[in-house]
């Protein structure tokens, strides 16, 4: 048994080293540092508890923590990277689930009497609530993203109303069981209605806006989390679900302003299908198209280059490809930059973690703002697999990705465009940067397309 000013201690260190962890993983150069103190304050956290609580022996401890870091091992290590928000979607899915089986414990704790007091009512009722509803949401998060459900949108005539019809009964309920009355027909009445709200919730929502829904349905894990620290009255599980769902919720907001929409439109507005989906009618436009042997005398002879990644590079997996290609020009003086979009790609910080897998050094990654009033001094963008990100229809206030902040890449001198065809990205909109003068298309998979241009440049020697 543990003194409980040490288990206080404990838990007070554990929650500064969660803070700094959070406040680490905001860049990329101090993410792994930052991983390491949240994973440290989460061991310290779950060793006290487990001890200070005398419900397990040290060796029923030690068992779960290897199995624990087993699963997570052989996870993180066999996990690609394009599926890690599925991953993360069972995460937070299960996170939801446990609080709100510790909820059903309690509430199960408790047998023969009618009332119980009304802050056990409370805590017990929103924390099933939450956590129930974040369970079933998530679970329908990762078959989207796994392809299990459908990634379009599902509809069906006053799907809205219905949804809130649900939401008021539920709270009516959770409202008459957290005034104390311990009901169990109630009670399972909550699971049940808080399980078909969570699917109901995410299922009218895109495939491809389901990373926004993850990082909604991460905060709601930690609300719930921290729902369920006040039934255990547990410190750092109400410390550590609030940091969980204020940074989660920050998140979102953060994703819905890069891609300029509000979290109503994502939540209701159905947008998005399966990607890609749309196709372009591209009229008369003309295109110009170049080869890899045309592009790499341009960029051999150029003094600045700026790549700018997007979703196609890591369906191509071209990031090693590209890192060969920033060494080779680095070689011959040429100066090269990486130009990241916060929302490029498909998940938050798609494009450095593939970068950082490639080894790109950070210091040659620039954000929007650093990056965009230097384009018009740049000789050559290359784009690789990026579309959104860079279409100037973003200006135009008609457009669907209207005001979404771009990456000014049509104020270079010259743009090289890598992608298979002139299908839309994920908005489905035409993109007029391709039949500008100083575009050039070079058509194929970006992987193959930049081994050719490192291919040429090794041998222009
Ligand atoms: P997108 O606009 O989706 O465009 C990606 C392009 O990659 C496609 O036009 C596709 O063209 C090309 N591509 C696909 N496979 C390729 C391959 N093997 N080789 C070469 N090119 C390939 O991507 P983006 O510019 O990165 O923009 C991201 C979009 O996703 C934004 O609209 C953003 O709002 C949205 N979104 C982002 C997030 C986060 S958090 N990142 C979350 C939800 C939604 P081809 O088919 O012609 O090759």
């Amino acid at each position: 048994m543990i003194p409980p000013v040490a288990v206080d201690l404990a838990y007070i260190v554990s929650a500064i080293l969660f803070v700094f962890g959070l406040k680490l993983l905001g860049s990329p150069a101090s993410a792994r540092r930052g991983n390491l103190f949240a994973s440290s304050a989460m061991l310290l956290a779950i060793v006290v508890t487990l001890l200070e609580q005398d419900i397990l022996d040290w060796r029923t401890v030690a068992l779960g923590l290897i199995l624990g870091s087993l699963i997570g091992a052989v996870l993180a290590r066999s996990v690609q990277m394009t599926a890690m928000p599925q991953l993360v979607g069972i995460f937070n899915g299960l996170g939801g689930g446990a609080s709100a089986v510790v909820a059903a414990a309690e509430f199960y704790r408790v047998t023969g009497a009618e009332t119980i007091p009304v802050s056990d009512g409370a805590t017990i009722a929103l924390s099933t609530l939450i956590g129930t509803v974040t369970f079933s949401g998530s679970m329908i998060a990762f078959g989207k993203l796994q392809g299990v459900v459908t990634g379009s949108p599902v509809t069906f005539s006053l799907q809205k109303s219905f949804n809130l019809l649900l939401f008021l009964a539920i709270v009516g309920i959770a409202v008459y069981l957290g005034s104390g009355v311990h009901d169990e027909r109630f009670y399972l009445g909550l699971l049940a209605l808080a399980f078909l709200l969570g699917v109901l919730l995410v299922i009218p929502i895109g495939g491809a806006d389901m990373p926004v829904v993850i990082s909604l349905l991460n905060s709601y894990s930690g609300l719930a989390a921290s729902a369920a620290g006040f039934v255990l009255g547990n410190n750092i599980l109400i410390i550590s679900g609030a940091l969980v769902g204020a940074a989660g919720l920050i998140l979102t907001q953060l994703m819905c302003k890069a891609m300029n929409r509000s979290l109503a439109n994502v939540a209701f507005g159905a947008f998005g299908g399966v990607d890609g989906a749309a196709a372009v009618d591209d009229g008369d436009k003309q295109v110009r198209s170049v080869d890899a042997e045309e592009t790499a005398m341009l960029l051999s002879y150029s003094g600045s280059v700026v790549f700018v990644p997007g979703y196609g590079l890591a369906v191509a997996q071209a990031q090693h490809e590209v890192r060969k290609l920033m060494d080779l020009l680095e070689e011959r003086g040429v100066t090269a930059r990486f130009a990241i979009h916060p929302v490029a790609g498909r998940m938050p910080g798609h494009m450095n973690v593939l970068l950082a897998e490639a080894d790109v050094p950070y210091d040659r990654l620039f954000d929007l703002d650093e990056i965009n009033p230097d384009f018009e001094r740049t000789d050559v963008v290359v784009v690789v697999g990026a579309n959104d990100v860079v279409n100037p229809a973003a200006r135009d206030p008609g457009s669907v990705i209207a005001g979404m902040p771009i990456l000014n890449v049509d104020k270079a001198r010259n743009i090289v465009i890598l992608k298979r065809s002139l299908s839309p990205g994920f908005a489905g909109i035409d993109n007029e940067l391709f039949y500008m003068d100083r575009s050039m298309m070079f058509f194929g998979d970006a992987k193959e397309s930049l081994s050719g241009l490192v291919k040429e440049i090794r041998e222009l020697g």
